[in-house]
């Protein structure tokens, strides 16, 4: 089974580089081939998404990604910023379902910004579209305005869309993945206000029918958010659009205390899948030595579950993080007193050792 590296930019290299140790010392034997992405496929090879990378990415039966993204890239043209490697991967690979868990360990329940007991013991499971939506929607730019209060003016504009088959297909993979769960699937639309979540809406309604044993309620984006921060357990599976997951997950990720702490799987219609964590590439902190690499370890167990049929290896990964974590290890970002502050590398090396 092949793996693509793709290490990307700021603190992606270092934290990239610990998932592959853990990799490797599963006794499994995957061939790993590492290529730049972001700004680092720009600064080789003047793109953010070389064509070698994405038909590496395209091969692999797998990718594991670490972040994108460097201040430095600013200022080029939003055709060769690095965000657009990873929408270019998204697209080009069809990988429209996104599944971000937000899972509190108990160790850090005081990492939270939240009173504990609002949060402790949360798992909760966000399924973004990915694919869709005003991300992708044609056509989009800046024109002159030719009717309404404001004609003659020059207007930004997108375009909000989604197909009955993109709705479909997500709304299934959230079904299945509510079946595996607790049974509860949340919808998040903008229905009172929005034709294409009112439609949304209506779809997801209409593939339930194929799953009756799952409660499915429907809730806008505004006051889903306020749910998302008063009550977080009350969830158990959300889906939502493109969007409106985006932002919806960096809230989630913010219950559990640190977005360094969250992997995330982004996977096409037969589990093939990209991988990576669901925070950024952090350029303040990078080459420092002191970003969790927990996250993209996590990822790496994702991957080994969904996309390369592993459970039982990514069990022991996570079963090692537990450990580690019980030990008291600690990066700077979820660091509390009477904690053990650690490095990148001696985390990395920490779940390579609980997993030996
Ligand atoms: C994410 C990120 C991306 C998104 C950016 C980097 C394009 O915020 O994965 O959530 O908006 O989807
Ligand atoms: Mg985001």
């Amino acid at each position: 089974m092949k793996i693509a590296i793709l290490p990307g930019d700021g603190i992606g290299p270092e934290i990239v580089a610990q998932a592959v140790n853990v990799l490797n010392v599963l006794g499994e034997s995957f061939e790993m081939e590492t290529a730049p992405v972001g700004g680092a496929g720009y600064a080789a090879h003047g793109h953010p998404l070389p064509e070698a990378t994405l038909t590496l990415a395209k091969q692999a039966d797998a990718i594991l990604l670490g972040a994108v993204g460097d201040w430095k890239y600013d200022t080029l043209e939003r055709a060769l910023r690095p965000e657009q490697a990873i929408l270019g991967l998204r697209k080009h690979l069809n990988l429209f379902a996104n599944l971000r868990p937000a899972i509190l360990y108990p160790e850090l329940a005081g990492a939270s910004t939240l009173k504990p007991e609002i949060v402790s013991g949360l798992d909760i499971l966000i399924i973004r579209e990915l694919t869709g939506d005003v991300y992708f929607g044609q056509p989009r730019g800046v024109r002159i305005a030719t009717d309404g209060a404001f004609i003659g003016e020059r207007e930004g504009f997108d375009t909000m869309r989604y197909a009955e088959t993109e709705i479909r297909r997500i709304a299934h993979v959230a079904f299945q993945a509510a079946q595996k769960r607790d049974k509860r699937l949340t919808s998040v639309d903008k229905a009172n206000v929005l034709e294409t979540f009112q439609f949304w809406k209506d779809i997801v309604t209409e593939v339930h029918q194929e799953y009756p044993d799952v409660a499915l309620d429907h809730m806008y984006i505004d006051n889903a958010s306020m749910q998302l921060i008063r009550a977080p357990k009350k969830f158990d599976v959300i889906v939502t659009g493109n969007m409106f997951g985006d932002i919806l997950s960096d809230a989630a990720a913010m219950l559990t205390g640190s977005i360094g702490m969250l992997p995330s799987a982004s996977l096409d219609a037969n589990n093939k899948g990209l991988y990576e964590p669901s925070h950024g590439s952090a350029p303040d902190i990078a080459g420092k030595g002191i970003a969790n690499p927990l996250a993209t370890i996590l990822s790496a167990a994702m991957m080994l579950r969904f996309t390369l049929a592993k459970p039982e290896q990514a069990d022991r990964i996570e079963t090692a993080v537990k450990k580690v974590l019980a030990q008291g290890l600690r990066t700077p970002d979820i660091y509390e007193p009477g904690t053990t502050k650690v490095g990148t590398e001696e985390m990395g090396n920490a779940v390579v050792r609980a997993l030996t």
